[in-house]
């Protein structure tokens, strides 16, 4: 018979976790605590905007295989695998805030049958799933194997990231980890079945790789991985801005240096620097993390600091380009922290649309999916529009935060005579320099113009 499975958290991770289990066969039962968030998915909907994921979830419960409640003891008795995908927020300090991640340790240690395997997909800094075996060894009567076994997939391509991982990391117990192993296995031979319920074009030639590590070295494989692409992005920026100095144009120094095979070309990519809810908590708690164990971490600090600076330095090139910006109408187009998603989590989008506010500009914002979960961190007298053209129109400047393709593929003649000036901020780097220039518009990218 096959397993009942646990998914602990209905977030980012937890649900495309839960459904694709689901669709793979398993009973899967998925706790969520938060009202909103269960009904949605109860109507068949994720509470955040993800490609395919909502036909998932319609699927698996027609099929009675998902069933998501808000009960640990309803679901954690009849679990042999118990998977914790909660949130690990970030502490005003810096440092990872790990209560959810030791409530669902706790909460499951009081329903857990005699034998099962927890398995922790939370991102958390290394050394944490020592002292939540610790925990869970508190209960003398009952076996619980322990392992680690890091998420990475990435907003906005989560099923097709499931579907098809670059790596599947398991740290603990050899014969444990052989088991979890055994869960993904399924998945993957599944996959044409699912793939073809929400049309997810597959990529070919693409070899998955399996590790079975410690479990301090897969906490350490998950933070790491991170960080260096967070290094990567903030590497290119402070390139940009030696390019912006010196004339040069970052995406031909970036393709020239991707090509070599040891540097590769992905996350080269320079613009308004690296938002959501994983990077900028995940290389901050790498810091904190390191601190403590008195290791010096200082690359990461500078990471952290060229990111941060992005928004600021943006908003200055554009106010040279326009004199000032008191007075001045923008626009600021994508709010969701990258193309795909509704996430506005530590958005640089919201970031520079405030601090071009806060120089007296009037600013109106536009995002195709984030304008809602965008609008708590948006500075009182910025106008929402919900709709591309009122949010360009009458405007000075443009700046494009977002590569959603309905921002790449602009009618620029058209935005040109919405528009009262002509001035395009690409903060992505992602436009047609050509394009904007044809329609008598002036472009100017980071690192570029
Ligand atoms: C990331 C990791 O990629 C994923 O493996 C992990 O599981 C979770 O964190 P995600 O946060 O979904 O995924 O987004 P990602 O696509 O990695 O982009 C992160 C940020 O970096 C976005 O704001 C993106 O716009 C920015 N970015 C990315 C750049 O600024 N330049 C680049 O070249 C690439």
């Amino acid at each position: 018979m096959a397993a009942t499975i646990s998914v602990i958290g209905a977030g980012y991770v937890g649900l495309p976790t839960a459904v694709l289990l689901a669709e793979s066969g398993y009973k899967t039962y998925l706790i969520e605590i938060d009202a909103g968030r269960l009904n949605a998915i109860r109507k068949g909907r994720s509470f955040f905007y993800e490609e395919g994921i909502d036909a998932l979830i319609e699927h698996s419960l027609q099929t009675e295989k998902l069933i998501p409640t808000d009960s640990y003891e309803v679901a954690i008795p009849k679990s042999d695998f118990i998977f914790s995908c909660v949130g690990t927020p970030d502490n005003p300090d810096g440092s990872p805030n790990l209560s959810f991640v030791f409530a669902a340790a706790e909460e499951s240690l009081k329903y857990v049958p005699k034998k099962t395997i927890f398995i922790q997909k939370s991102t958390v800094p290394v050394g944490t799933g020592q002292k939540i075996v610790q925990l869970l060894n508190r209960k003398r009567n009952k076996h619980i194997d322990y392992v680690s076994s890091p998420e990475f997939l990435r907003e906005g391509t989560a099923i097709s990231d499931s579907l098809w991982p670059d790596r599947i990391v398991i740290g603990g117990n050899k014969r444990v980890a052989e088991k979890v192993l055994g869960l993904y296995k399924s998945i993957e031979k599944n996959r044409d079945k699912i793939v073809s319920r929400i049309g997810i074009v597959s990529p070919t030639g693409h070899p998955t790789n399996y590790f079975l590590t410690s479990l301090n070295s897969a906490e350490l494989i998950k933070i790491s991985s991170n960080a260096f692409l967070a290094l990567k992005i903030s590497f290119a920026n402070s390139i940009a801005k030696l390019a912006d100095h010196t004339g040069a144009d970052i995406t031909e120094v970036m393709d020239g240096v991707g090509t070599d095979r040891r540097i590769s070309r992905a996350f080269l990519n320079a613009g308004r620097g690296y938002g959501g809810g994983c990077f900028p908590k995940d290389v901050s708690g790498l810091i904190s993390s390191a601190n403590e164990f008195g290791v010096d971490i200082q690359i990461m600090t500078a990471a952290s600091d060229v990111n941060e600076s992005m928004p600021g330095y943006i908003a200055r090139k554009a106010q040279t380009k326009l004199s000032s910006l008191t007075g001045k109408r923008l626009a600021v187009l994508g709010l969701a922290f990258k193309a795909g998603t509704s996430d506005a989590r530590r958005s640089p989008g919201i970031k520079l649309a405030n601090i071009l506010s806060r120089n007296g500009a009037k600013v109106s914002v536009y995002d195709p999916k984030a304008n809602h979960e965008a609008e708590a961190d948006l500075r009182s007298g910025i106008t929402i529009s919900n709709s591309l053209d009122k949010a360009i129109r009458g405007t000075d400047a443009i700046f494009i935060a977002t590569d959603w393709p309905e921002f790449i593929e602009l009618d620029f003649k058209k935005v040109k005579d919405l528009m009262r000036g002509s001035l395009i901020v690409d903060a992505m780097n992602a436009l047609n320099e050509n394009a904007v220039t044809h329609a008598g518009l002036q472009y100017t990218g980071i690192g570029r113009y």
